[in-house]
This record gives structure tokens, sequence and C-alpha cells, in this order.
């Protein structure tokens, strides 16, 4: 480590001004006020933020930390959905639009507060009518669809914890989610829609749950017409469920420090780790931040791209704006069907004015042309956001340009699955520079070091580390504290995020990936270790060893090096059929773009594979200068 990076890059990269008026009309118009009242009492700082919601019953204490354990307003009593709903059901949101949702076909559906709220309370009674009690463990495979956020909320009403599996895992990830959780209910559909193809979901819970002794029942949104059969006695039709159940659901009385919900991550070693959030602390800072960062206001449609299964489609496109009481957009879409123009036309039709999404998308764009962005009208963009992976340099421009027609404010927003909310950025008052995501938001102490934990020179290579405990923090690892532990204590008394980062004289933070055995791609983060358990899981696979390999698109491609077993020879089939095997089993997203065959793979004595050996051997480098680069 401690070796200069790039200082001209770092030194004399040009800044963006944002228009005054994004400074005078902003929640929060001087960040270095802000900061400032944050550093001079942490407590009273979150503790107002906290005292903008309701609570049914108030905190003894804001924050009580004994490293490395964290509980924030401890006592309090709440109910994130309570917050989310009844709020603006008894004020004048009551009408306003909570919801709008496009499906891939076209078809559009609109929620007002009320109506949700509706939904949310019935659904809430029918799980209980289920038998679903609170700390009961829920697991929800679902499209992008108004019910996958109806199955949320109502879980979190009546204090169950849903665990979301994106829709689009495959069955050995969703079985590993259901069992470690011991879900008792699955929610589903019976299809999903993406690019024009169905997606069999109802199919897979079937394959998943064969060895799931833990679910009872399974519910299932029917969307096809003529509706697919259920078995009657372990499958229930989602509105059926609803059915002459109360129209009022009591939200549950819940502790700041129950746990809301589980949220799987990818782990450097080993499997999937499930993220804890809690009640309390989650609400207050992903509410904080949807209103301060994306400066949300009464008028603003806000769209978010990410899927609900990741944790920005949790904190940003569900529990966050409905704590603000914003309106939402969300639908089945992607970037380039049924055209490259979906987005932009999306905007247009539906006067998007904050836009949220990743670089990859961003990057794709760039390759496809101005063409298509310019087709629309995009004047009712206000804000950009960009989240889940370094948004390089030239993409910063090009989406500011292009997309911003250079008046809107981005916000590259750094933040995990395990932050829970969004914790370095740039104000949108405050100026930008393109490649760096910004500085700790107020309530965040952000810095880069050394491996001791030592801060490295402006300019120099290190590990981005945050010094003190923040309201969204993930409280525990599901059934193994020792893995959250180590966050906190590979370098002692601060967490320990995994990024390698470079900061700036200015203060600024540039976020240049992981230094660990993760790899991002297209924004989902995905362990070699699971890919490559996934390949030695197929019979002809010996071992294999996976690594990522930059991609100017996708940030980083899956390759893999496989030793087959004895007697099998290396072909064009196995390839195919490997690359299947990973699909299948762990979902497209982690399917390998490369399978190389080897004799051999580097290991350490100790039987460790040496990944960076192979990743400096496939980028052509001595794997000596490679090593500075990971841990
Ligand atoms: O490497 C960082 C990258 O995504 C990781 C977290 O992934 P996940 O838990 O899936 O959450 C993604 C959405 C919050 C981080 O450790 N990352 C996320 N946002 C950025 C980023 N890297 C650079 N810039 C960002 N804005």
């Amino acid at each position: 480590m401690a070796e200069q990076f790039d200082v001209k890059l770092v030194e004399e990269a040009k800044y963006y001004t944002p228009l005054p008026e994004y400074r005078e009309k902003a929640w929060v118009k001087d960040y270095d006020e802000e900061y400032s009242e944050f550093l001079k009492d942490p407590e009273a700082f979150w503790g107002k933020i906290a005292k903008e919601l309701d609570w049914f019953g108030p905190w003894d204490k804001v924050l009580d930390w004994k490293y490395p354990y964290a509980k924030w307003f401890v006592n309090g009593k709440l109910n994130i959905t309570y917050n989310c709903l009844d709020r603006h059901v008894f004020n004048h949101r009551r009408n306003k639009v909570a919801i709008i949702w496009r499906g891939e076909n076209g078809e559009e559906r609109i929620f007002t507060y009320q109506m949700l709220y509706r939904q949310v309370n019935r659904f809430a009674n029918g799980l209980k009518r289920l038998g679903i009690v609170k700390g009961d463990r829920v697991c929800i495979y679902m499209p992008m669809i108004p019910e996958q956020l109806i199955a949320m909320l109502a879980c979190a009403r009546i204090g169950a914890v849903h665990s979301v599996v994106f829709g689009g895992f495959g069955v050995t990830a969703l079985n590993y989610r259901i069992n470690d959780t011991e879900s008792k209910v699955v929610i589903t559909a019976d299809i999903g829609f993406r690019r024009g193809k169905t997606i069999p979901l109802k199919t897979l819970v079937e394959e998943a749950i064969i060895n799931a002794p833990s679910v009872e029942r399974v519910v299932v949104l029917r969307r096809k017409e003529p509706k697919v059969e259920i078995h009657s006695g372990i499958e229930i039709d989602f509105y059926d469920l609803m059915e002459g159940v109360e129209p009022v659901c009591k939200p549950e009385v819940m502790d700041a420090e129950d746990p809301l919900f589980i949220l799987y991550t990818s782990g450097s070693t080993g499997a999937p780790k499930g993220v804890i959030h809690t009640c309390g602390g989650y609400m207050v800072g992903t509410y904080y931040t949807s209103k301060v960062i994306f400066d949300l206001k009464e008028e603003d449609v806000y769209w978010c791209t990410a899927d609900v299964g990741w944790v920005t489609g949790h904190s940003y496109l569900l529990y966050g704006p409905l704590a603000v009481g914003a309106t939402i957009f969300f639908g089945e879409a992607v970037p380039d069907y049924p055209d490259a123009g979906n987005f932009w036309r999306l905007i247009q039709d539906m006067g998007i004015t904050i836009f949220y999404t990743a670089p990859t998308a961003i990057r794709m764009f760039m390759k496809v042309g101005e063409q298509w962005p310019d087709k629309y009208d995009l004047s009712s963009l206000r804000i950009l956001g960009s989240v889940g992976e370094p948004l390089n340099p030239e993409a910063f421009e090009w989406y500011y340009r292009v997309i911003g027609k250079d008046r809107c404010p981005i916000v590259d927003t750094w933040w995990q699955t395990e932050t829970g909310m969004q914790m370095i950025t740039t104000f949108v008052g405050e100026k930008m520079r393109p490649g760096f995501a910004g500085k700790g938001i107020p309530g965040v102490i952000p810095d880069v070091v050394d491996k001791h934990g030592k801060p490295v020179k402006t300019g120099t290579l290190g590990f981005l580390i945050i010094k003190n405990p923040w309201p969204a923090m993930f409280r525990t690892i599901y059934k193994n504290d020792e893995r959250y532990r180590k966050y906190w204590e590979t370098i002692p008394n601060v967490y320990t995020v995994g990024d390698l980062a470079v900061k700036g004289k200015d203060g600024y933070i540039m976020i240049l990936g992981r230094a660990d055995d993760i790899i991002i791609v297209a924004g989902h983060n995905i362990g070699t270790a699971e890919v490559e358990s996934a390949l030695v899981s197929h019979q002809s696979v010996a071992e294999a060893a996976v690594i990522g390999k930059p991609d100017a698109l996708k940030g980083n491609l899956i390759k893999a090096f496989v030793i087959l077993k004895l007697g099998e020879k290396p072909s064009d089939k196995h390839k195919l059929d490997l690359k299947y095997h990973v699909r299948m089993t762990l979902g497209p997203i982690a399917q390998p773009d490369d399978i190389e065959f080897v004799d051999k793979l580097p290991k350490t004595r100790s039987g460790k594979i040496m990944r960076r050996v192979l990743k400096a051997k496939e980028l052509g480098i001595d794997p000596g200068d490679i090593s500075t680069l990971e841990d």
C-alpha cells in the first residue's frame, strides 16, 4: 500500500459548480454548517432529525455505543410503516400519488397514499391469518411490481422480518436464503418479465422449497391469464389472502432495535452474509438521506431504477422516499428494452424530476449514442444520482451534459448493503468533482488509511474506513456475529469498508473499487467464493478459481479458471455447460463471461488460491505490483 496514486488526476480534476438556485432552495443550504452541527453534538444532531418522524414512545438515549455494537434511539417505539403511510394518510398527502408503476407491457398503475395504505393493511391482516407473527421471517421473491412493495410494507407492519431475494437469482441462491432465514412463508408471483422474456418465478420457488423444511405456505400473485393453477394446501393466491380480512391492521409497536429486514450480500469468503437492519436507526438514516441528498420536495417525481431485491431498492425506492412522503415512479424497466430510449421516454412521459441509476447503465448509454436521449424531452429533470460502483469521470461528464443538459447536479452516492444508507456524496448545492463521490455526509466520518489505520497522505491509495457509528448501520450478520465483528476489528475501532480510495487535498474522496475478493459486475456484488462453489458443484469440475477482469462497460467481468476432473477433456461444450450450470444455480448475474481450463492453480502453502496471481497473469502485469492493490 502507501503507493502514490496518480496525483495529477487527483489534484487537477475539474470542478462543476451547480446553479446557485440549488443551494438557495435546498433542504440543506450549507453542507459545512450542517456538518459542523453534527460534529458539535452527534447525538443532538440525529435526535433532532428523528423528531421529524412519528414515534409511539420516546427514546431514552440517542446512541448507546459499546464498540463494536451500537443501539440507536434506545427503547424508542415506532413502526416504519406508520411513518411511510399513516402519517401521510392523516395529513395533506392523503390523496397524493405515492407510487406510479409501469409494467414492461405498458400497463400502468397508480396508488395514492390512501390506496397504498389500504392494500398494505389488508395484506398485513392476510399474513396474520397465515399465522405470521412479529419476528417471523418471510421470504419475498417477486418481480418489480407494486405487490412486492405491498408485501414488504405488510411484513414491516406486523413486525415480521422480510428477506427479499432478487428476482434474478437462481434456485440454489433462493434455497440458501430461505433456509438460512428459516422463512415460514414465501411470497412470489407466477412470472416476471424482463426484456420481453418471462421468468417462471413460481416454478423456481417450487424447486427451491423442496429442501426447505421451514416453509409452511407460498403466496402467489397470479399475473397470467388464464390464471395458473395453485396447489391448495400449500399455495394461496395473493388477492384471496386479502379477502374477508379487516380493512385496518394496527401497526405492531416495534422497539427501535427490533429487526426490520435481512438482506444477503456477497462475502469475500464463504456463503452470502445475511445483513440485519433494525427499525429505528434505519428509518431515521434513510429518511434523512432521502430528504437531503436527493433534496426531495413535495412536487418531485422520483425514480430509482434499482431492483427492490438490492439494498438500493429497500432504502431508496421504498422506505426512505415514502417516509419523506414522495411520489415514486418505478417499473419493470430495463435501459435497453424495447429500445435504448426506454429510460428517456419514461422520464419524459412521467415527468421525472430526480433520477437515480447505476454507472453501468450510463456507460451503456454512452456506447449506444446521444441520439437516444436527444429524441426525448428531459427538461423535467432536476437532480441526477448514481450508485453501485465508481462513476468514472467520462461517464460523469456524459451524464451531466447529455442527460442533465449542463444544469442538473449529480449526486454520486457511495454506500453499501451494510451501511443501509448513503454515506459519502456531494450535496446538491456543492461543487462537484468528476470521479469523486465527495465527502462524508453530516453524520458520517470517513477517512482513507493504511492497513494499520494511519491516515494516508492526500493523493495516496488507501483503505476506506468509517470512524463512527451511524443510525442505519447493520447490527450484525444473521447467525454469524463473528463476521460482523470482523468489519470493526480488521482495523481496530473503525469500520473497514473493503474498498480502496484516494482522498484529494479538498477532502473529496474517490472510490476505486473493492480491496477484497468481491467482484462488482454491472453494480452487482458477487463473491468469488460463491461462483467457485457453484462451479465445483458441477460433476466434471475438480477445482475452480474466479477473478474479476476490468471491463469498460460493466466495471468488471467474471473470469473462471477451472481444473476438470481426471478423464474429462476440456471442450467448448464444457464451457457452455458450466456457464449454464452457474446461471441455473446462482442466476444470470453470476455467470462467468470467460472460462479457461488449467492444470493447476497458484496456491499458498496453506492451500489458499492466490487469485491475485491469476489476475496479474490475466492483465499481463507483475503479480508483485498487484499485491499493493489487494490486501
Ligand atoms: O465497492 C463499493 C461499491 O459497491 C459496494 C457495495 O455494494 P452493495 O452492498 O451491493 O451496495 C450497492 C448499493 C449501495 C461498495 O463497497 N459502490 C457502491 N456505491 C459506489 C461504489 N463504488 C464507488 N462509488 C459509488 N458511488
